[in-house]
């Protein structure tokens, strides 16, 4: 399988179109009233004969006096994110237009809802869906927004959903200097035993043992002199566990654990896009922890490129590892806002389930905005602290640092504050611990690759770049 990225990962992809002379009209209502008006005697007293108001009936269809479909009548729904957009999604082919009054808030849920229902990982599959539902442009909605959210949502699924068969350190390289080159900016890589020579000492001794080498890529666009952004992404193609191996049962999806690297790769998708006003950095450590004579062992002691020693007490704590020593690398040319995502931790999901990615951050007006544009966005997080207090389950006896604190509480603050060790003071820090899958198929999100975060996250960039502006 080739990931082109010239396929339909982008524009093509996105089922929104200008209005259409021949689409078919969707009422979005359960207002007894409203519809009344709207309707004839008989149409509504046929919809009210279905117990539309009252029943689980969502959708009802309506015909002409020779048979063709004239309206369609869907309920909507303030409970469930996604699931107006998602009804649309699952019409009979064809092209629609939203003809009642909404919102601007329910158009842009509506919108981006049914985008995202549009997705299917179909790249290993003979017999593809043809998914032909097309809905045109609604009013009050920010279209070029909702079309970038969407490219970048599909991009990220989809490097989630490639199994590591078909996507290890080689190819997602490859990916990355394909993305760069489309989006016109500069790509670097240092692999192998280059990274001991330009010391990155911790993502060598994790990946050396796969048959593909270690890497770091790093990927540059924008502004130079812009509000400088430098995002961070955990980029395991395949976690294993290492010698501390996981059970089979947890090792099933961790063709995932490359799910921050897909999501920073999203987030610069949609910076780029919306053509934000910043100088962009995306750094990226690129391995496989696997199992081999070379693989690192519990008891090592690996030297960090910030000089601090880490004692590896479980080689399956292999992503603060690696990100260990891209943070330090990041902070070298100072950036204005240091951004990471990593599928870092089973405790986050233990805390807050898959839905919502914990974020942490110490400055106030970020978490702020970070969640207001989360509650606009649809996309959940929340904050967790970075408890100072906890610091010294992170110190062992041997050396500065503990990769994998033996009481296990915690698992998750103690993660980020691991990582936080390596970030300069000086540094405007936030770190999501991103889960990046869907457990079960709901409104807007199939089962399997998820994108967390990222809405929100580009959202609040917009507003922070905003209101320098103003300034
Ligand atoms: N990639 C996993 C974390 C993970 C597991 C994320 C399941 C999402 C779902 C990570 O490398 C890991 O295994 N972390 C360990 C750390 C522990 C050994 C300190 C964990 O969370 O159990
Ligand atoms: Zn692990
Ligand atoms: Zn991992």
């Amino acid at each position: 399988m080739n990931i082109s990225l010239k396929n339909k990962l982008y524009e093509n992809y996105v089922p929104l179109i200008n209005d259409v002379s021949n689409a078919v009209p969707l009422v979005i209502s359960d207002n007894e009233d409203y519809l009344s008006d709207l309707l004839s005697k008989a149409e509504i007293t046929y919809i009210r004969s279905l117990e539309f108001f009252r029943s689980k009936i969502n959708t009802v269809f309506l015909s002409d006096e020779e048979g063709k479909l004239k309206l369609i009548i869907i309920k909507p729904s303030q409970k469930i994110r996604f699931l107006i957009g998602d009804r649309i999604a699952n019409l009979p082919s064809g092209s629609y237009k939203i003809i009642s009054e909404l919102t601007s808030e329910v158009a842009f849920e509506l919108t981006l809802g049914f985008c995202l229902s549009s997705y299917k990982f179909e790249s290993f599959l003979n017999k593809k869906e043809v998914f032909d539902v097309k809905l045109c442009n609604p009013k009050n909605v920010n279209i070029d927004k909702v079309k970038a959210f969407a490219r970048a949502e599909f991009f990220t699924r989809n490097l989630i959903n490639t199994p590591a068969s078909h996507l290890g350190p080689n190819k997602l390289e490859e990916v990355v200097k394909c993305f760069s080159e489309e989006r016109g900016a500069n790509f670097r890589t240092i692999v192998g035993d280059e990274l001991l020579s330009q010391n990155f000492p911790m993502i060598h001794a994790v990946g050396r043992a796969g048959t593909e080498p270690p890497r770091l890529v790093e990927l540059e666009w924008g502004r130079p002199g812009g509000y400088k952004v430098t995002l961070v992404g955990k980029g395991v193609c395949f976690d294993t566990g290492g010698l501390n191996i996981k059970p089979g049962s947890s090792m099933g999806t961790m063709k995932k654990d490359m799910g921050g690297a897909a999501s920073v790769l999203g987030l610069a998708d949609c910076i780029i896009s919306l053509n934000l006003n910043v100088s962009l950095k995306v750094l990226i450590p690129i391995v496989e922890n696997s199992i081999s004579a070379l693989s690192f062992r519990p008891g090592d002691v690996l030297l960090s490129r910030s000089g601090m020693s880490v004692e590896v007490n479980n080689t399956d704590a292999e992503g603060r590892l690696i990100l260990a020593d891209t943070l330090s690398y990041s902070n070298e040319d100072n950036p204005d806002l240091l951004i990471c995502m990593a599928t870092l931790t089973g405790a986050a999901r233990v805390a807050l389930g898959p839905d919502i990615a914990p974020f942490y951050t110490n400055d106030e007006d970020f978490s702020k905005t970070l969640i207001e544009s989360s509650l606009s966005t649809y996309d959940p997080v929340w904050r967790l602290p970075f408890h100072s207090e906890y610091e010294d389950m992170i110190e062992p006896s041997i050396a500065d640092l503990d990769n994998a604190p033996k009481s296990g509480m915690a698992g998750s603050i103690t993660a980020a504050l691991f990582l936080k060790r390596f970030v300069k003071k000086s540094v405007n820090f936030v770190h999501l611990d991103v889960f990046a899958w869907s457990i079960n198929t709901k409104p807007g999100r199939p089962i399997g690759g998820l994108m967390q975060g990222v809405r929100a996250l580009c959202t609040t960039l917009e507003k922070l770049l905003s209101k320098d502006e103003a300034l």
